[in-house]
Parts: C-alpha cells; structure tokens; sequence
C-alpha cells in the first residue's frame, strides 16, 4: 500500500513539474511583449500579439473618377489613393467599405467608420457635426446638359428640372436656386442615376462637383453631354471626415497628408488621375477634358 502510494505520488509530482517545466519554457518563448499583457489574457490559449488595428473608412463609390468600383468590385480612384498613401505614411491599416451617400455621416457618429473620404465637401454646416483634415481638392460644381441644350449659365436652371445626387453641395445650390419647395429638383440617391435620367430625357440638367461632371462627359459620349460652368459657384474644397473630437485621428491623418504632399506622392496621384499637376490649371480637374 504505502509503496502504491508512494509510488503514485511520484509519478503525480512528476507529471506535475514535467507540466511545470513545459510551461515555463513555453512562456519563455514569446518575447517580453507577453509579460506586458493583462495577467487574464496571459492565460489564454493563443498568446497571440494583439492585432492592429484597421481603420473603417467609408466611401459612396458612385463617384468616378474619385470613387469607384472596378469590374473585380474594388473600390479605387483618387481619393482611395491619396487615402492608401496617407495610411502608408501614418502607419496605419485601412479598409474601404462602400457606403450610401445617404447615411454616410451617421455611419462616424455610430462609430461604423472610423474615416470617410467621399470627394466631402468641407462646409460650414458639416463642420458642427464631424470634423474635418486639412483640404485636399478644390472643386466646384458644374453643369451637365445634353449637347443640343439652351442653358449657358446657372440661372438658366431656375424653371427647368435638375437632377441633384441628395444632400450633396449640388442640392444645396440648386436647391437655393428653385427654391425649398420647387418641385422641379429630381434627387437622386447617386450622381450616375442622375446622369443616366439626363441620357433618358427625364431632367434637363445635372448639378455635380465638376471632376464627376467631366469625367462622365468624356467617358460617355454616346450620352452627347457637355459642361456648362459659371461664377457664381463658390470654390469648394474637400477633406477627410473624422467623428467630431477624434483629434488624435484627425492629427494623424493631417500629417500625413502634409507628408504626402511635401514628397510628391500627392502630385503623382493628382497626375494620374487629372493628367497634371494641381497648381498648373487654376480648375484643378479641368485637365481631365482634355
Ligand atoms: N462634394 C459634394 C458634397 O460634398 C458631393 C460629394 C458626393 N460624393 C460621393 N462620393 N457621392 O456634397
């Protein structure tokens, strides 16, 4: 009996300071990083280094050529770019998820997106509700009417229908031309069906920030578009939109693009996109009708 004992109680110790060992040389393993974790996560199964973190930016891709998806329905254009190229310099990871230009801003205030970059005008109102990095594009609104149109300049849409994409800067003029209550406004939840209504006849004229205006006439042209310009639309500049306090994001973010723009990756990506350099044309995007 006392040799069972005995004996047991060897081969019990044993087994115990064999998994004593093991797990010793086990979390020797790891570097030190381990030791610096919470001691209940240190217990978990998988020491596994804490992922870094992905930054959520949200994007209404229906925006060529700043945003759009391509036939594998990858988002791309010229603000993912300039978004890829500020990632790379921040140091952080992103993913772009297309999201409804309707709701776009809701989806900060819910914490769904930690970023948007939507070709987002910086406006006043915007700015009570989220907070803005520096500007990266000036653009302004232009007109898009068929080819054989009568209308020579804003003014001229006062009685007509015009077809918005909804709460953008477009629907804001336009909007502030007709009148609240026109019901001359068509608004659209994408520029491109506002586009595709002016191909089918349904509205006169489409209101859109010119390098979506540009890019469209010169790509369709079975659709017969031109642009009409005039003076009275404002300059209009774009940046990132952060949730309203998220300084430390937004500070990131701004050094960055400053980066960005002192080395010349901001201007090769401008270049491919509107075939020159920003300060070369006083309309940035005019480049692209060429
Ligand atoms: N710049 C305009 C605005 O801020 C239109 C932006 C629309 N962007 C888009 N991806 N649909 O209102």
């Amino acid at each position: 009996m006392i040799a069972l004992t005995t004996r047991r109680f060897l081969q019990t110790a044993g087994l115990l300071i064999a998994g004593l060992v093991l797990s010793a040389c086990g979390k020797s393993e790891p570097p030190a990083t381990t030791a610096t974790t919470a001691a209940p996560a240190a217990s978990a199964a998988e020491p596994a280094p804490a992922p870094a973190k992905v930054y959520v930016v949200g994007t209404d891709a229906a925006y060529a050529p700043f945003e759009s998806q391509n036939e594998k329905a990858e988002i791309v254009g010229f603000d993912i770019d300039v978004v890829k190229a500020v990632a790379a310099k921040a140091g952080i990871e992103v993913k772009f998820v297309n999201t409804p230009w309707e709701g776009i801003f809701n989806t900060l205030q819910q914490g769904d997106r930690d970023f948007l970059v939507s070709a987002i005008t910086i406006t006043d109102e915007r700015k009570q509700s989220m907070d803005f990095t520096d500007p990266y594009f000036d653009a302004h609104q232009l007109i898009a009417v068929k080819q054989n149109s009568k209308v020579a300049k804003f003014d001229d849409l006062k009685k007509l229908k015009v077809g918005v994409q909804t709460g953008t800067t477009g629907d804001e003029v336009v909007t502030k031309l007709q009148g609240k209550n026109s019901t001359n406004i068509k608004r659209f939840e994408s520029t491109p069906l506002a586009l595709k209504e002016l191909e089918a006849g349904g509205v006169d004229a489409v209101v859109a920030d010119n390098g979506v205006v540009i890019n469209y006439v010169t790509n369709n042209p079975a659709a017969k578009f031109k642009s009409v310009t005039d003076k009275a639309f404002q300059p209009e500049q774009y940046g990132i939109a952060v949730k309203k306090g998220n300084t430390e994001l937004l500070g990131k973010l701004n050094k960055a693009l400053a980066d960005i723009k002192a080395d010349g990756t901001y201007d090769q990506i401008y270049t491919k996109y509107f075939g020159a350099k920003p300060d070369s044309a006083a309309a940035p995007a005019s480049a692209a009708s060429k």
